[in-house]
């Protein structure tokens, strides 16, 4: 298996590049955003108390996100590997995380963290918020308490990976097509020095 995380603030790109990349190396993408915005729209027990943290711009409790990953990663037992966006967030995820994969003689190889300046996280956001209709995009105040909530919860997790050589780092501004360029190079580099990756690929 070859497992991947997409890193980064609010708005630093983690969708857009995890669709991509999903589709070019055949991973499947899991958007702890997305799972907790599907559960709202069906108004599940879970996504009605999600909802509650996520309109105030809060990181939802770790039980309630672990148990859809957990669900997840056991409902795919065929997956050639995993792309994480949105998660982990806070250093518990990435351990229960770490846990979970070595259940399936797995681990994270690689954790791509985009490099995004405030002011270009701010301005992407309220931008997408005019028709998004996400109501954590419209109000600059709740978008200033995701990238607190970031801040505070989220960037430790990137310490966590870097003390095991999994961290690079990645310029995030800039066209979408060259981004998505430099993220691939990180992850060729790991994918040519992990054969059995390449031959489970090869297989396909
Ligand atoms: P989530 O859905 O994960 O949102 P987020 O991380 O806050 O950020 P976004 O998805 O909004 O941004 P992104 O980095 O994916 O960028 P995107 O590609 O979309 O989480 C929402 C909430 O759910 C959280 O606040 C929390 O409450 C809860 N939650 C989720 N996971 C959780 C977890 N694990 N634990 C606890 N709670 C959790 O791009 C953003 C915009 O920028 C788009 O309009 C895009 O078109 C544009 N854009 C992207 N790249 C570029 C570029 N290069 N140039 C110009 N525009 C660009």
């Amino acid at each position: 298996m070859f497992n991947l995380i997409l890193f980064g603030p609010p708005g630093s790109g983690k969708g857009t590049q995890g669709e991509k990349l999903m589709n070019h190396y055949g991973l499947i993408h899991v958007s702890t955003g997305n799972l907790l915005r599907e559960e709202i729209a069906k108004q599940t027990a879970l996504g009605l108390e999600a909802k509650q943290f996520m309109e105030k711009g809060k990181l939802v409790p770790d039980a309630v996100v672990i148990g859809m990953i957990d669900s997840m990663i056991d409902n795919n037992p065929e997956a050639k590997g995993f792309l994480f966006d949105g998660f982990p967030r806070t250093v518990t995820q990435a351990e229960v995380l770490d846990s979970l994969l070595l259940q399936k003689d797995a681990s994270i190889n690689l954790v791509l963290s985009l490099q995004v300046t405030e002011k270009t996280l701010m301005e992407r956001l309220l931008n997408r918020g005019k028709s998004s209709g996400r109501p954590d995009d419209i109000d600059e105040k709740i978008i200033k308490a995701r990238i607190q909530e970031y801040e505070s919860k989220t960037a430790p997790v990137a310490d966590y990976y870097k003390r095991s050589n999994k961290l690079k780092t990645v310029m995030g501004e800039g066209n979408v097509d060259v981004i998505f360029n430099n993220l691939s190079k990180e992850i060729n580099f790991i994918y040519t020095n992990q054969p059995a990756w390449k031959t489970a690929k090869s297989n396909s």
